[in-house]
């Protein structure tokens, strides 16, 4: 079974898609950090995030596997926690942008799903692109300000409200406009407002849809 789940950054979408695939007892996909280990690969080896050509030969000669823990490992090493760092963050948007980029990823995204019993995969185009054909589709958002707060609370720094905030804007504009596989909802995703809801509740939701009831 495949379980796709798109959205913005920060609607809650990880947090939610590890508890259902817990339930569920299916892999949990987290495309993102697959982009940003290959980012961070390109900023080790001090290459252009802007060179298509450059960050698609990385992408090609890189092992990206995740471990039993769902973590993303890079040719053997471990990718956390410097795929979540603030230079991996601010030039994954422009790397994840090349089509060449993302047509290697995207297969070996396809790879991982073929050859576990299921996935709950999440993402940008994990309901569009990757598994157009999943057996159920959710898009997750939630407001600029409500995401902020939640990785502003991530991060442990409050005061950098307004900064995150506008991030995950700039974020957004970039992910939703740009030309290969932008951001967008499915139109047979099911939308879910996760503003003012726990993770536990959003997942709740999810499952109950799944189960073939409506939350
Ligand atoms: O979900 P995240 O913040 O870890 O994602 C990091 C970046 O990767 C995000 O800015 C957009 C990109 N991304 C993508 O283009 N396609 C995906 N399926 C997942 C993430």
């Amino acid at each position: 079974m495949i379980l796709a789940i798109d959205g913005p950054a920060g609607a809650g979408k990880s947090t939610v898609a590890k508890l259902v695939a817990k339930e569920l007892g299916l892999t949990f996909l987290d495309t993102g950090a697959m982009y940003r280990g290959v980012t961070l690969e390109v900023l080790r080896l001090e290459l252009d995030p802007a060179d298509a050509e450059a960050c698609a030969r990385v992408a090609a000669s890189l092992k990206l596997e995740f471990d039993a823990q769902g973590k993303l490992h890079l040719d053997g090493r471990p990718g956390e926690p410097a795929i979540r760092s603030s230079p991996v963050t601010r030039a994954v948007s422009q790397v994840s942008a090349h089509a060449a980029v993302r047509a290697i990823v995207v297969a070996q995204q396809q790879r991982i799903a073929a050859t576990s019993r299921g996935v709950v995969a999440e993402g940008r185009d994990t309901t569009t692109v990757v598994f157009p054909r999943a057996e159920h589709k959710f898009f997750l958002t939630a407001s600029s300000h409500e995401r902020a707060r939640r990785r502003a609370h991530e991060l442990g720094t409050p005061q950098a409200l307004e900064q995150i905030r506008a991030e995950i804007e700039e974020r957004d504009r970039k992910d939703s406009t740009r030309a290969v596989s932008p951001l967008v909802k499915a139109p047979d995703a099911h939308e879910i407002i996760t503003d003012g809801k726990s993770a536990e509740e959003v997942a709740h939701a999810l499952l109950a849809i799944v189960a073939g009831r409506r939350a």
